[in-house]
């Protein structure tokens, strides 16, 4: 029989090189990469013996029925979906770290285990997140089917006319329907690389905010435009920009980031007439993060006043923190202390799929060390020991689950 940790090392190489570009690893929500990544692991999972579905939106699932196929079952998965130039284990280490302790099981379980993929996590084509894992807890929200993606389609027809329908399956589960729900993810962070330890436990999931940003100003030309007369809106999305920055290095732990930005008409010789840009918020404490957020609007009124520049705010997300739940949690730092001999908790800045599956299970979920904290980069990287120790905790945790 393989070695299953070999065979999820091989896994996540085969992932990371299933991209929408390719000269670099993307996989956005519903794109074609996306639906060979989701095939590509419903292979894996039919070869160990789990019945698989899809739902509409790309969210894959393969089932274990256990000996007691009618009792509730563990969920246990992550994201399918990638960052723009990604490293290959944001996301697709949970599904095949977790595939590869079903695989390491030497008898059944008195459970079933269904391994979720989600479609969706980053957020990253219509820059509100959790697609995936929301949709399993319940319909998306008007609001989140009406969000656009950059060519202006809608989250609603881009599932209606792109989705995978072909055989599709409603995955979805009810409150207090499962054991709960488990996510091996690496940490993103640093602490577990300075502390020297392989892994930990994560006590809650901080929350976080999304808006679009608009300016509107009036685009003019470069040459001729006295600098007094100017309404240019990129100068104002750049002095909103700084503003954010200065706000947040003021309160830590609050973090503010501008990922993206689009101006019109987008040329060098045209003072920008309106610039689009996405702020993403977040804070461990929700009511500092909802002052955060109103603190920063006002800021950016402010600086559109004094611009001439009409504002647009729109509040695309904004998730509470989520915490982890406190037995299951137990459950886990138990097998991570029989493996590793440590029992370490820390809170997670990055957002996880946990978040929204909060809503209806308990969850859990471990993180493994990775190299300089480093994620979101094509560099990311986790050694192929902490993941083989990743794979350990998770098997030991389904056996000592009753
Ligand atoms: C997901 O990786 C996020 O925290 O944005
Ligand atoms: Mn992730
Ligand atoms: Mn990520």
């Amino acid at each position: 029989m393989p070695d299953p940790v070999q065979t999820a090392l091989d896994r996540l190489g085969t992932l990371g090189r299933i991209s929408d570009d390719p000269s670099r690893l993307v996989r956005s929500f519903l794109s074609p990469a996306s639906r060979v990544a989701a095939e590509t692991v419903l292979g894996w999972m039919e070869a160990a013996g789990m019945a698989t579905s899809h739902a509409p939106d790309g969210t894959i699932r393969g089932v274990l029925p256990g000996t007691r196929p009618d009792a509730a079952p563990l969920l246990l998965g992550s994201h399918l979906d990638t960052v723009i130039d990604a490293g290959k284990y944001d996301g697709a280490l949970g599904i095949i770290g977790a595939l590869a302790a079903i695989e390491s099981l030497e008898a059944p379980l008195p459970f079933p285990v269904h391994l979720l993929g989600f479609s969706d996590e980053e957020g990253v084509r219509f820059h509100t997140t959790y697609l995936g894992s929301r949709s399993v807890t319940g319909p998306l929200d008007e609001a989140t089917l009406a969000a656009t993606d950059s060519s202006g389609r809608s989250l609603a027809e881009v599932i209606g006319e792109d989705g995978w329908h072909d055989g599709a399956t409603d995955i979805h589960y009810e409150p207090g329907s499962t054991l709960g729900y488990v996510e091996l993810h690496i940490e993103q962070g640093r602490v577990l690389e300075e502390a020297g330890e392989a892994a930990c436990v994560v006590s809650a999931i901080s929350g976080q905010a999304r808006v679009t940003v608009t300016l509107d100003g009036l685009a003019d030309h470069a040459g001729t435009t006295p600098m007094p007369l100017r309404r240019d809106a990129l100068a104002g999305a750049a002095e909103c920009i700084l503003a954010a920055e200065s706000a947040a290095c003021a309160e830590p732990p609050l973090v503010v980031t501008v990922g993206h930005i689009a101006v019109h008409p987008d040329a060098s010789n045209c003072i920008a007439g309106s610039a689009r840009f996405s702020v993403d918020l977040r804070h461990p404490d929700d009511t500092r993060r909802r002052a955060g957020l109103r603190e920063l609007e006002e800021k950016f009124a402010a600086i559109a006043a004094a611009r001439g520049l009409g504002l647009g705010w729109t509040l695309v997300q904004d998730d509470d923190s989520a915490p982890c739940d406190p037995a299951l949690s137990d459950r886990l730092l138990d097998a991570l202390e029989a493996v590793t001999g440590t029992r370490r908790m820390m809170p997670s800045g990055a957002g996880h799929d946990a978040v929204a599956l909060a809503r209806i299970a308990p969850v859990a979920m471990l993180f493994l060390r990775c190299r300089g904290g480093l994620s979101h980069h094509p560099d990311e990287f986790a050694t192929p020991e902490d993941i083989a120790t990743g794979i350990r905790i998770l098997t030991r945790f389904l056996t000592s689950t009753p």
